[in-house]
């Protein structure tokens, strides 16, 4: 696999979920560099990100009817994957980041949705082939400067400022300094309603993901938060200079993190 870039580390720190975008069209050269990543970025199997020019308006629902929606954004990124397979929600969370992290490196707004949309629209907008479904979608577009009340509404509801602490999410602390560098990075991933679903593991040299128990809703699979979380662990571990694979495991445990010496 290609090294991940760096600019993906220094955009976990700038990313939020954002609903309110601007009238300004994002640059042809953003969009084309975004459209070749959802082409060339297929790190698991049965997992794809495709890059739809329409716009997304069609696409959102709100929390009440249209009231809430996500508006304005010029184009959407849908996050597709086939039903049924094995390892393909969290393929599709860490795939889907990767997209997110580099419109976020691009100055761009972004934000997961897997509840508030329409599937119907966006299978309207892009062609699936057997067998697929989207699990969610992101606007893409630039985020209005300041949250607006809408933005406001929703970060309050979800509490998305506010992360667990490490204690609260790992078992033991690690004997190697780049284990706390890449669960700092897990530590700030997003995950729907910002429930944090992920737990971590830490023994020698390796780090496992798990989920925090089986229960789970439909259009919210813990396992695609566990994906998320898993790329900004290894973008971690890859800045305090470990590189290393990832071992898909079997539930409640989703996948194991091994540094390579
Ligand atoms: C898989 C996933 C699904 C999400 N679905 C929705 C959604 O349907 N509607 C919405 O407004 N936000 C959604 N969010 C955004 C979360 O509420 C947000 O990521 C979380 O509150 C943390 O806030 P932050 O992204 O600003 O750090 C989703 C996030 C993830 C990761």
């Amino acid at each position: 696999m290609q090294p991940l870039p760096p600019s993906w580390y220094q955009a976990i720190f700038l990313r939020h979920s954002r609903r309110s975008f601007m009238s300004r069209r994002p640059e042809e050269e953003k969009v084309a560099r975004l459209e070749a990543l959802c082409r060339e970025f297929h790190p698991f199997p049965g997992a794809r990100a495709e890059f739809v020019r329409q716009s997304p308006d069609v696409v959102f629902k709100g929390l009440l009817g249209a009231y809430g929606r996500i508006t304005g954004a010029f184009f959407y990124v849908a996050f597709i994957g086939s039903e049924n397979g094995l390892n393909v929600e969290e393929g599709i969370g860490y795939t889907g980041e990767g997209v997110i992290l580099e419109a976020t490196a691009l100055g761009l707004g972004t934000c997961w949705v897997s509840g508030f949309f329409r599937p119907e629209a966006v299978k309207a907008h892009l062609s699936l082939a057997e067998g697929e479904q989207v699990f969610a979608v992101t606007p893409i577009g630039y985020a209005e400067r300041d949250f607006t009340f809408k933005d406001k509404i929703y970060r309050g509801l979800a509490g998305s400022r506010k992360r667990k602490s490490l204690q609260g999410i790992c078992d033991g602390r690690g004997p190697e300094p780049w284990q706390d560098k890449a669960l700092e990075a897990a530590r700030l991933a997003p995950s729907a309603a910002n429930r944090q679903p992920w737990r971590f593991s830490l023994d020698g040299g390796s780090i496992t993901v798990r989920t925090d128990g089986p229960k789970d809703s439909g259009r919210y699979p813990k396992r695609l938060d566990c994906g998320i979380a898993m790329l900004h662990l290894e973008l971690g571990a890859a800045a305090a200079g470990v590189s290393g694979r990832w071992v898909p495991l079997r539930p409640p445990e989703v996948a194991r993190f091994e540094a390579q010496k």
